[in-house]
């Protein structure tokens, strides 16, 4: 398994799993545990999760599912920007923790950036490392701008990640916002690395998977792993599209498959907003 350095010298999989909309569906819960356990077992053990999910049910899922395996699991989940004051965040910290079913969490993301102050966010951040209840802070859905932002605060340059969307669809990061954080040693969480579903279903890669003998997802996740300091956390609850993707680790696209994928899918020609789900 390709593995990815957090900057405070953390390694974690490249490949990891996904649990938006998960545990909404009562009738989806078993195949949802079995899938999640799966994954595991293939390897795939950062698991990223939100107390914004089924509001908790994700979560809750997920305890579930690594029930007696915490150790073998990088547990992210994110906490809502209206609860990233000291007070709250300290509130829905303790909440995931029991809906996780575990001490600490291994990372810790502001889910997008809100109202509150981030010296706040980053001070309320650290007092819930210093109490242990999580290993590792980070943000999501930050650009270059407020990424740049955060590293003025004091404390802020701890950040350990920025998840962001990032897949074939949608590669304005490569402009900016990537390269910084290369320069950084900052991993990008790329997260909808299908762009929930869409990419797989567009004709240039069905095609290109075809031709080359893979799955749109495993194209579109190999593609993925051979950017340098990329994590890919896919989603699915079903066994079958696990093992799919899980199968991605297996295909090393050659330099002609991603210019062939370049001219698919052209990389950003100057700066765009950054794109968000
Ligand atoms: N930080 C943020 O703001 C943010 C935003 C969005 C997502 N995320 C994180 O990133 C994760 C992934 O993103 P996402 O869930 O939005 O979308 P995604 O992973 O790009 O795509 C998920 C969709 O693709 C389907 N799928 C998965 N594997 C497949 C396969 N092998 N063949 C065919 N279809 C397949 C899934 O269906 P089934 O599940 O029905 O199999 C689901 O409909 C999320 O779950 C969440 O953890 C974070």
């Amino acid at each position: 398994m390709k593995q990815v350095a957090f900057p405070g010298g953390q390694r974690v999989p490249a490949l990891g799993q996904g649990t938006w909309h998960m545990g909404e569906d009562q009738d989806r819960h078993d195949e949802e545990v079995a899938a999640i356990r799966l994954g595991i077992d293939l390897g795939l053990t950062l698991i990223d999760t939100a107390e914004m999910y089924g509001e908790g049910r994700a979560e809750m899922l997920v305890g579930e599912a690594i029930r007696g395996q915490r150790d073998k699991v990088f547990i992210v989940t994110k906490v809502y920007p209206h609860h990233a004051s000291r007070v709250e965040m300290h509130r829905a910290c303790n909440n995931s923790l029991q809906r996780l079913q575990v001490d600490t969490i291994d990372l810790y993301l502001l889910h997008w950036p809100g109202e509150v102050p981030t010296d706040e966010t980053v001070q309320a951040f650290e007092a819930l490392q210093h109490e242990g209840k999580i290993r590792h802070w980070g943000v999501s859905n930050f650009d270059l701008r407020l990424m740049k932002s955060l590293w003025q605060v004091p404390g802020g340059a701890a950040a350990q990640t920025d998840q962001v969307l990032y897949n074939l669809a949608t590669r304005g990061i490569e402009w900016d916002l990537l390269p910084w954080q290369r320069e950084h040693r900052l991993p990008v969480m790329a997260y909808s690395p299908f762009d929930e579903g869409r990419l797989l279903r567009t004709r240039a890669l069905v095609a290109f998977a075809k031709q080359h003998a893979m799955t749109p997802s495993q194209v579109a996740l190999a593609w993925l792993l051979a950017q340098d300091g990329v994590i890919a956390i896919p989603k699915t609850g079903h066994c079958e599209r696990v093992r799919d993707n899980a199968a991605a680790l297996e295909h090393r696209l050659t330099a002609a498959h991603l210019r062939e994928l370049d001219e698919l899918f052209p990389p950003p020609k100057g700066p765009s907003r950054l794109a968000m789900i």
